[in-house]
């Protein structure tokens, strides 16, 4: 094992001060107005199979990567070599005292060519999950986090009409191998990403130029593996695809739920906290374009709605401008890119979820992209505290997933985007804490968050 440092040594405490945000760690006295989380809240960190395991040499998107030209800035190679390092993982969680984790079992592995699944590849997941809960950390396991089989990938993947069955087939046989250790379930990972992105009024020429690069690159996928087509996750058809993911959800959710009915289940949305610019802003019409039909699903099916939220986006109407929201005090200089990562955006897109849906809510990401963690450890006491407000308003929420436990392969930027708690050496594979980690674990282990 690297020597990985999983201590909160005395400069990373004095950092996360220097972040602004001791007050999170500082024992809560009787005298400090606290917000107190319920009891059996789940605090945890998120990942995704792809963006940490390291080659997924069967999965639709390490075609992708591989091609030249890519849309994919770099490979995923070796990532964060999570698929043997998964032990140093738990000792990360450990180490900040999380209860849960959310990570994901990758398809590709479990099932590499149709109709043959992997006994060892489903004993290897097994064994992460008994390892998890060894050291008392729930399991929260996503089925299917953006990359797919290639077989799947050239049958036409969210577009072939058998995508729903061979996706609950694979859930069946995935929920009956890891069997009751399982906490929670995720069906698919933000099926609706690229619809809450193209409901955006000012994307729309980006998107064009966009498409047509995706769908060039999808055409030499599918020359490369000598296919008739070659549809992933980023296909630029989300309206051919949307009604077959919503089926797969569905049936995903039956399978699983018959394999393991008491384990709570169900889909994550990304969604971005749309917000009025201007009087006249149509933000609801915004709002039911990007994840609307979704809600509908979720009243349908789902024991919990995921929320995924990292940011507010401000929509302009016709009408006469709204007061803009005051810069984020953020420590140090100001960085115009964390404009819109308000804390308030998690608080209303969690109301949203659950007016919407009736179903409690699991916050199964929100996290802060930056090169400069003292960002990211201002920015966690301050979105909790927004987050305990939904609760006081009567929102039930699970938990509070945090993205991500590593910097890790944000899929077509690569390596460049940073959201770990932990850093990851690319040649050495060493896991190295960051101050905001110990902000997070003050948090977690008073189960309560200061009052901003
Ligand atoms: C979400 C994805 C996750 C990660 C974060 C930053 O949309 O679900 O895999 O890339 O964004």
């Amino acid at each position: 094992m690297p020597d990985n440092d999983l201590s909160f040594d005395r400069r990373t405490i004095l950092a996360a001060g220097a972040a602004g945000a001791l007050l999170a760690q500082a024992p809560l006295s009787a005298a400090t107005p606290v917000r107190r989380f319920p009891a059996g809240f789940r605090w945890g960190a998120s990942t995704a199979g792809h963006q940490i395991e390291g080659n997924n040499v069967n999965s639709d998107l390490w075609v992708m990567e591989n091609l030249s030209p890519s849309p994919y800035k770099e490979r995923s190679g070796d990532a964060c070599d999570s698929y043997h390092r998964w032990r140093e993982d738990i000792a990360l969680l450990k180490a900040i005292g999380l209860n849960s984790y959310r990570m994901s079992i990758e398809w590709a592995r479990i099932e590499p060519t149709p109709g043959q699944f992997s006994i060892a590849e489903l004993d290897h997941y097994k064994r992460i999950v008994a390892d998890l809960r060894a050291a008392g950390i729930d399991p929260v396991i996503t089925f299917i986090h953006s990359a797919a089989p290639r077989w799947f990938a050239q049958a036409g993947g969210w577009l072939n009409p058998d995508s729903p069955k061979l996706f609950a087939r694979y859930c069946d046989k995935a929920a009956r191998a890891l069997g009751d250790g399982i906490a929670y379930a995720c069906t698919i990972n933000e099926p609706q990403v690229s619809l809450t992105f193209r409901a955006i009024p000012m994307a729309d020429a980006y998107f064009k130029a966009q498409d047509a690069r995706q769908l060039a690159a999808h055409a030499a996928a599918a020359r490369a593996t000598g296919s008739e087509r070659f549809v992933t996750t980023d296909y630029p058809d989300i309206e051919g695809m949307t009604p077959l993911l919503m089926a797969g959800h569905e049936q995903g959710f039956a399978a699983i739920k018959a394999a393991l009915p008491r384990v709570p289940t169900g889909v994550t949305l990304n969604l971005i906290d749309f917000a009025p610019a201007n009087e006249g802003s149509k933000v609801d019409e915004l709002r039911q374009l990007a994840y609307g039909r979704w809600m509908d699903v979720v009243r349908r099916t789902g024991d919990f709605v995921g929320v995924q939220t990292y940011s507010q986006m401000r929509i302009p109407g016709a009408g006469a401008r709204l007061p803009e929201p005051p810069p984020l005090p953020m420590p140090e200089t100001s960085d115009p890119r964390d404009s819109g990562k308000q804390p308030v955006a998690l608080r209303n897109t969690v109301e949203y979820a659950h007016r919407q849906t009736g179903k409690p809510v699991f916050v199964t990401e929100n996290g802060f992209q930056t090169d400069n963690d003292a960002r990211r450890a201002w920015y966690i006491p301050r979105v909790l505290a927004e987050l305990h407000e939904a609760i006081a308003s009567g929102v039930p929420v699970i938990g509070y997933m945090h993205w991500s436990l590593l910097d890790n392969f944000e899929w077509l930027q690569g390596y460049g985007p940073k959201y770990g708690l932990a850093s990851v050496d690319h040649q050495t594979f060493k896991r190295t804490l960051k101050p905001s980690a110990a902000v997070y674990r003050g948090i977690v282990r008073q189960n309560a968050v200061a009052a901003a």
